[in-house]
């Protein structure tokens, strides 16, 4: 099959990433316990989590997304966040929980953050799906985090590489 030659091994199956997944929603239950949450999904990558996440919250739960883009084409960062959709609705006095695909250098969960942190909302937090620790530029963690994933080029389970792969219901890596 041609479009699975760069996929490398399965990382992180599928069932682990809905064991945790389940984990972090019931944490989110019970820290939100009478309140309501709003998550905001970061395009594109954070669809599959974002979907998988929200089944386990047991609240008020409303949602949106919101698409930025800091990558082009290549595996490197450029430093520059731009957004390319906004979010649909007003944040002002709600619980916003940001859910990213992965935290790499930091720099787009930063400026997303701040970008949030404006529009005067009650408390942000932030969930991802993977952290990459060894990447980091800017001194920013996740609140609720899947999973510690060591320095590779990470694809699946909602992670593109130049915007193909995100479909793999698993983590796994590209293997050039
Ligand atoms: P950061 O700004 O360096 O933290 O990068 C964050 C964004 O870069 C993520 O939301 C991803 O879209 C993308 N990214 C970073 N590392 C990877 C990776 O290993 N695979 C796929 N996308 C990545
Ligand atoms: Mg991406």
């Amino acid at each position: 099959m041609p479009h699975k030659k760069h996929i490398g091994e399965v990382m992180i199956p599928e069932e682990r990433i809905e064991k945790r997944a389940k984990e972090i929603g019931e944490q989110i239950t019970r820290d939100y316990e009478g309140e309501s949450v709003h998550l905001i999904g970061v395009l594109k990558g954070a669809v599959m989590w974002m979907a998988e996440i929200m089944k386990h919250i047991d609240l008020d739960v409303t949602i949106d997304f919101l698409a930025c883009s800091s990558y082009g084409s290549d595996t490197k960062t450029s430093g520059v966040v731009k957004i390319n959709k906004d979010l649909d609705s007003s944040i002002a006095g709600k619980n916003v929980i940001l859910v990213e695909d992965i935290i790499d250098s930091g720099v787009t969960l930063n400026y997303l953050k701040k970008y949030l942190m404006n529009r005067d909302p009650k408390s942000i937090k932030v969930c991802s799906l993977l952290d990459k620790p060894e990447g980091r530029k800017m001194e920013i963690e996740g609140d609720y985090v899947g999973f510690p994933v060591g320095d590779v080029f990470i694809i699946g389970y909602g992670l593109d590489f130049d915007q193909r792969y995100r479909q793999l219901p698993y983590i796994s890596y590209l293997d050039r």
